[in-house]
């Protein structure tokens, strides 16, 4: 049976180092760190989201700026207030949440957050810095999930060097800067699609397996080899009947647990793994910002 990863008090963690860096700015320079959460419209994931993103922003002494936007926002009202952000030098970290409606250029908002600011990571120059890696990383906002992801990986397997490493699924906001920040470890890396051959055997030659393709529990033991390290970044509400023959749903992840977990040797839950390490990265992305603004150095590197 694998090690249950417990993403939840990992997480607790790295949010108590990250009150502590807010607290010695706030005291040291005078400086609040701040994050504006944007959220337009009514997904009713990306609610919950931003309400535990702003809730735990201000857990660790950050300052929030919360903005909801109507369903039917159009993409210059949302440019002019990114614009603001911008030029408000008491902001800084600002977190546009994902999707948009559909009358939004998505790739076009990304852009326009100066990249200063882009605790996401989602920008072309932040990605373009991540893919360049070596020193460019140290500029650069890495996206919360993956780096949530790599955090937990060191945590539990400590050097990666050398370890053959599987992606399973290729989005610009995990898979492709998973990908990339597992290439800095020195892994052999590979990512797997939805039009890979042979898509298992693939999967079960890695010793390190990063799923992210939002298919509710797609891989199982047979995807596997004995003694992988599972990381599971889906998070899915599927239907379930209850006890009492009622409807009503459940998350679960991309990974299904219950097999997986026999060939794994260590594996992250849904709920309370890679979940709230996102939430904690952002958070710390935002206190990094805080401090580049003040002039000073990173208070942690990764
Ligand atoms: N939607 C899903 N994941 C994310 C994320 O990490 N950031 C934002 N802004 N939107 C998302």
């Amino acid at each position: 049976m694998a090690d249950i990863i417990d993403g939840k008090a990992f997480a607790a963690k790295i949010r108590a180092e990250v009150k502590e860096d807010s607290d010695k700015l706030i005291s040291q320079k005078q400086v609040d760190p701040c994050l504006a959460v944007v959220l337009v419209g009514e997904n009713p994931a990306s609610k919950v989201y931003v309400g535990q993103k702003s809730k735990m922003a201000k857990e660790c002494n950050i300052k929030t700026k919360d903005y909801k936007l109507d369903e039917s926002t159009d993409q210059k009202t949302l440019l002019k207030l990114i614009e603001d952000l911008n030029n408000d030098s008491t902001v800084h970290g600002i977190l546009v949440q994902l999707p948009l409606p559909k009358q939004i250029d998505e790739r076009k908002v990304i852009d326009t957050i100066v990249v200063e600011k882009d605790v996401d990571g989602f920008h072309a120059i932040n990605a373009g810095r991540l893919s360049i890696g070596g020193d460019m990383l140290k500029r650069a906002f890495i996206p919360c999930t993956p780096l949530g992801s790599l955090l937990l990986l060191k945590d539990q397997v400590g050097d990666l060097r050398g370890k053959n490493a599987v992606v399973v699924g290729r989005s610009n906001i995990v898979g492709k800067p998973m990908s990339q920040l597992l290439i800095e470890e020195s892994c052999t890396v590979t990512i797997v699609h939805s039009k890979t051959k042979d898509i298992e055997s693939v999967c079960a030659q890695a010793d390190v397996v990063v799923v992210a393709v939002g298919r509710p529990e797609m891989v199982d033991a047979k995807w596997l080899k004995e003694g992988a390290v599972v990381i599971d970044v889906g998070i899915n509400r599927i239907p379930v009947t209850k006890e009492d023959g009622s409807e009503g749903s459940k998350i679960v992840g991309d990974v299904d647990f219950a097999s997986a977990s026999e060939k794994a040797s260590k594996i992250t839950p849904v709920p309370g793994g890679v979940g709230p390490m996102t939430i904690a990265c952002l958070l710390r992305n935002t206190v990094t910002s805080a401090y580049r603004h003040a002039g000073l150095n990173d208070p942690r590197s990764h």
